[in-house]
Order: structure tokens, then sequence, then C-alpha cells
């Protein structure tokens, strides 16, 4: 557990943390949001102390930061930034073992951990002799993960780490580093100045305005109540659109309307079993519920035709996803699925519109101190 106590930290007479006081829970993501310049940074480093608070008090399970060495601090809390940091002159595996080495690990242990790293952030082990401009800037940030993990602390800060990265590695980034977080579990501070990847990453969200705290609160929650006009604009008018991603395309999963056939049914057997759906489609499943087809009626009429190949989701996938896929296929439904294609239901675009027009809640309305973040 991080807790901040009336935080407050000054460049000359500038002020860039003014009072700040939350507690960030173990186990968690934490995302730090606002617009450039409203203090993430400088609340991120006051943590490891790189930057050392003017006031207040920043308390790691209790205890003071101020009561730690610096160094020791730093090197038990991982810290990954935007532009890596990795040192160009050392390959990929001196670049992970740089702190178990300060730390005084023996070189088996340190050649298991980077092994084991290498694995967690999905590089082939023969990244470990590579040097840091021989990779893409998507690898480059998964070095830089995996050298923050080394010593495994329990802490990781994380400021804007996947900032500078494509669009498209910046998703596979995310989906990398959340099923690395549902791993490891660790308490991960985490800047960013992107509201969908908040949204994305984050158990809570805590929005940060010229220094000062205006909203900390659990991502479902911000997107149904933001504390002013603030953060309703930090959110944008498509809140409701982006709260999909925090539902799972399994909880919509329905089985119950759709037919189901085996493999070897008679062309009778099909149009029957499509007749009496309520989805007008029967599922063609293979041993192990597994989904090999969907039948449906052709327009024009005349028997079931086969499609082999139909719209699927993993079940974990999210509601904004389910609807992209939709909308792309431009089709009104999609069939859930687990693991290699095990049939689980069939998720509808009235499920996902339901879902956006459940109610809004009322506009706070202007508050003090709100503006236009950049
Ligand atoms: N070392 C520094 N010297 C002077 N001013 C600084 C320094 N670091 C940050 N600031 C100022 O403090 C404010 C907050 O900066 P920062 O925490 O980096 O913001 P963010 O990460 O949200 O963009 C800004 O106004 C910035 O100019
Ligand atoms: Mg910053």
């Amino acid at each position: 557990m991080i807790e901040f106590n009336s935080v407050t930290k000054r460049f000359g007479s500038r002020t860039a943390v003014n009072g700040l006081s939350f507690v960030i829970d173990e186990g968690t993501t934490t995302m730090l949001i606002g617009p450039s310049g409203c203090g993430k940074t400088t609340t991120l480093r006051m943590i490891n102390r790189l930057i050392d608070a003017d006031g207040g008090s920043i308390s790691i399970n209790g205890k003071m930061v101020s009561s730690f060495n610096p160094v020791r601090l730093r090197r038990s809390i991982g810290y990954a930034i935007q532009e890596t940091g990795l040192f160009p002159h050392l390959d990929v595996f001196s670049n992970i073992a740089a702190v178990p080495r300060l730390l005084g690990w023996k070189e088996d242990r340190i050649q298991e951990r980077v092994a084991e790293l290498l694995d967690l952030v999905t590089l082939d082990q023969s990244y470990a002799r590579m040097y840091p401009l021989q990779l893409s800037g998507g690898e480059a940030q998964r070095v830089g993960l995996a050298r923050a993990l080394a010593a495994n602390p329990d802490i990781l800060l994380m400021d804007e780490p996947f900032g500078a990265i494509d669009p498209i590695n910046r998703a596979k980034l995310h989906e990398l580093f959340i099923s690395i977080q549902n791993k490891i579990r660790k308490t991960i501070v985490f800047v960013t100045h992107d509201i969908n990847e908040a949204i994305k990453l984050g158990t809570k969200i805590a929005v940060l305005e010229a220094g000062s705290l205006v909203q900390y609160d659990n991502t479902a929650h911000l997107l149904e109540s933001p504390a002013n006009e603030f953060v309703e604009r930090l959110l944008g008018h498509d809140r409701k659109l982006k709260a999909l991603i925090l539902k799972r395309a399994g909880s919509y999963a329905d089985g119950s309307g759709c037919g189901r056939v085996a493999s070897g049914a008679s062309p009778s057997e099909i149009a029957r079993a499509v007749a009496a759906s309520d989805e007008g489609c029967a599922m063609l499943i293979g041993p192990g519920s597994v989904l090999r087809g969907v039948y449906t009626l052709p327009s024009e009429g005349g028997a079931p035709l086969l499609n082999s190949s139909p719209l699927t989701i993993q079940e974990s996938g999210d509601l904004q996803e389910a609807l992209s896929l939709m909308v792309a296929a431009g089709e009104s439904r999609i069939i859930v699925v687990s693991g290699q294609d095990v049939f689980r239901g069939i998720l509808h675009l009235s499920d996902i519109s339901n879902e956006i027009s459940s109610p809004i809640p009322k506009n706070l309305g202007p508050a003090a101190g709100s503006g236009v973040p950049a």
C-alpha cells in the first residue's frame, strides 16, 4: 500500500503537486492521468524518491519513504519510462540483469531470471544478445518492462511507457500488460495522458489537474459519475462507448436460442434444428463443444447453408471489441467462444445497445476550477 498524505512539491514559485492525499492499494493498477504539466511525473517520482516532496508524507506499507536510503529504495521499486532508459552499450541480457547484479545476485540465478522475464514479455531467448538500437519500439518497451521487473519488486512505476508506440503495437502491449499483471499482481502506478489507456489498464484512475487531485475512483465508477466538468471532458462525450471496454463478452453469451447439430447430421435434421431455433440458426458442434460452423437459412430460401468461419469473439474479449467486429462485418450478432473455439453462446448487438443506453447519471454541471485538458 502506498499512501500520499498532503504531499506538496514546488519548483521555485511553481507548485507542481498540491496537497495530494490518496491511497494506492496493493496489487492494483492505478492510473495517473491529466493534461501535460499537471504533475503526474512529479507524483510518480516522489514514490521512489527521484524527487523529494517539500511537504506532507508518502509511505509504503506504513513506512515513510523519507526514512529509506534513496538508492536502496530505488532498487526495490521497478521503474519503466517512455524512453525506456535502456543502456545502449549493453545487450538485452545485461540491461535486464542490471538491478539483480547491483543487488549481488549469483550469475546462475540472474541467467534463470532473465530467461523467465524474456518469456514473460513474450520475447524469444535470442533477444538476450541483441542491443537496444536493434530493437523496435515495442520490443524495447518489452525489455524495459522486463528490466523493471528483474528483481521482482512489489511496486512498479511506469511513466507513459507506451506513449511513443504506434497504435497497433500499443494495443499488443496493452494485452501483454494485462496478461502479465493478471499473473504477477504487482502494485503498479502508471502515468498516462491517454484516457483509453487509463480505462483499459486501470483498476483505479486518479485524475490530476494543475497539481491537485480532481477525482480518484475505480474505473467503472469514474465513467459513470465524473466528479466535475473537467473529468467529464477528459472522458469525452462517448464515455458510455468507452465503458464497453470494461464489460466482458462472456457475461452476455446466451446459447439458449440457437439450435445445435453434430457433424454427420442429415439435411432434414439440420433444417429442423434451424427452424426450431429462436435465433434462426443451428451451431455445428464437434467433440468437446468445439464450434465447427453455423447453419442459417439463406435469404432467398432453400436449405440451410453452413458458414464454417462465423464471426466469433473470445469470452474474455470486451464489448467494445465485439461492437467493432460486428460493425465491420455488418452483423447484428457474434458467437462467443472460449479457448480453442469452444461454443459459449451468442452476443447480440441489442445487448450492447442496452448497455450504451442505460441511463447516464446527471451532469454535475460546471464545477470550480474546470478546464479543458490539453
Ligand atoms: N525539474 C523541474 N524544474 C522546474 N519545474 C519542473 C521540474 N519538473 C517539473 N516541473 C514543472 O512541474 C509541473 C509538473 O510537471 P510534471 O510532473 O512533469 O507534469 P506531467 O508529468 O503531468 O506532464 C510542470 O509545470 C513542470 O514544468
Ligand atoms: Mg510527465
